[in-house]
């Protein structure tokens, strides 16, 4: 037996398929053998994982842009990682990696699967969790879904919701780089403080601590050209009452309607489309992603010059996966929520 045979991979399961809030016993915690690659696999240590307000949705039963996690199957999850046994030519040992690498502390992705788990060599040096912030999923959906959605113009103001998540963050400061105005709307002060004083943002209101629809009204003189709608609910209705004529709403998520147990609210005062000649539409950035080398090369180099800021929120430990997850749900998670598994 090898070194890495001798390892036992723990891995988090789906048991059941949660009513509301997932609580501990959705879960199921398992070990199994750590194996080696066949011909042309890799297989991959975890370092850190993604955990987004999409895996609410994976735990459902039901059609959506991508099939359910199976009860029983582990977890799905984006992940860095290091590659640590490879037969395949294109990874060698020690090359840091992004790619689905599921909730377990070792990812073996055979030959076969190795387009579907979307593999790739990252640079360590601009920062391993900065690969699921800004450089990783999140980062391409607010850089796809303002720039080809939204279409922002110079000048216009674009408001977006979860201002200090992940999504939002990318949002706000592609949107300053494009010369818009921009306002974020985030739950407390301190998110707002940190979007206005550290990543430029022109504006943030605090919807748990004040009145949106005067806030909007504030901060936007000239109305809404470009909304970037994280979160749905309320705060998409009380948007809709000062968009611009030929406004865009890009429909990013509804992260406030995710664990409802009634059906989900739409908005009641869709009528403004009507009036305004305004537009609504959907992004999945999986549809974009013949095209995330080009935006990862911009923003690295935005990184780079330091004109683009990424903030992580590291909790530890693999065990703490369940309780982690929520932070997304009652805004706990301050910038792109990630999971340390390892070290390296
Ligand atoms: N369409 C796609 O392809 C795609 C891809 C990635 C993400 N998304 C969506 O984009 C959105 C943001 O994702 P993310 O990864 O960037 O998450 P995130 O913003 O980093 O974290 C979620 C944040 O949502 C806010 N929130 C939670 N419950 C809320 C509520 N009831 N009302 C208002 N805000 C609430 C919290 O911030 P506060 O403290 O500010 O409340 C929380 O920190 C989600 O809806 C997600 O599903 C879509």
């Amino acid at each position: 037996m090898n070194a890495l045979t001798a390892l036992t991979n723990h891995q988090i399961r789906l048991a059941s398929r949660p009513v509301g809030l997932p609580t501990r016993d959705n879960w199921k915690f398992t070990t199994e053998p750590v194996t080696e690659p066949g011909p042309g696999g890799v297989l991959v240590k975890t370092l850190y994982l993604s955990l987004d307000p999409a895996m609410r949705g994976w735990m459902n039963e039901g059609k959506s842009y991508i099939a359910p996690v199976e009860i029983d199957a582990v977890m799905r999850a984006g992940g860095v990682g290091r590659v640590v046994a490879s037969q395949n030519p294109a990874f060698a040992v020690g090359d840091h990696v992004s790619g689905g690498l599921d909730v377990q502390e070792y990812c073996l992705i055979p030959e076969a699967q190795l387009k579907r788990s979307g593999l790739f060599k990252i640079d360590p040096s601009l920062g391993l969790t900065t690969w699921l912030n800004v450089l990783g999923m999140p980062g391409m959906t607010g850089y796809f879904g303002l720039l080809d959605v939204g279409q922002p113009k110079a000048g216009e103001t674009v408001v977006v919701s979860g201002a200090a998540g992940a999504v939002g963050q990318t949002v706000g400061q592609i949107a300053k780089r494009k010369g818009c105005r921009v306002v974020g709307i985030a739950g407390g002060q301190a998110k707002c403080d940190w979007v206005v004083n550290e990543l430029g943002f022109d504006a943030c209101i605090d919807y748990k601590g004040g009145d949106v629809k005067a806030g909007l009204k504030a901060h936007c003189p000239n109305g809404i050209d470009v909304y970037f709608d994280n979160v749905g609910g309320e705060i998409l209705d009380a948007v809709l009452t000062r968009i611009t004529r030929g406004a865009r709403i890009i429909i990013c998520g509804a992260i406030s309607q995710y664990n409802n147990t009634t059906p989900v609210k739409g908005p009641a005062n869709y009528l403004s489309l009507l009036m305004n000649r305004a537009r609504m539409e959907g992004i999945v950035v999986f549809d974009y992603a013949d095209r995330y080398p080009q935006a990862i090369a911009e923003m690295a180099g935005y990184l780079k010059d330091g004109t683009l800021k990424s903030r992580e929120d590291v909790v530890q430990g693999l065990e703490n996966f369940p309780e982690a997850l929520l932070k997304l749900f009652n805004g706990e998670n301050f910038g792109k929520l990630a999971l340390q598994v390892a070290s390296e």
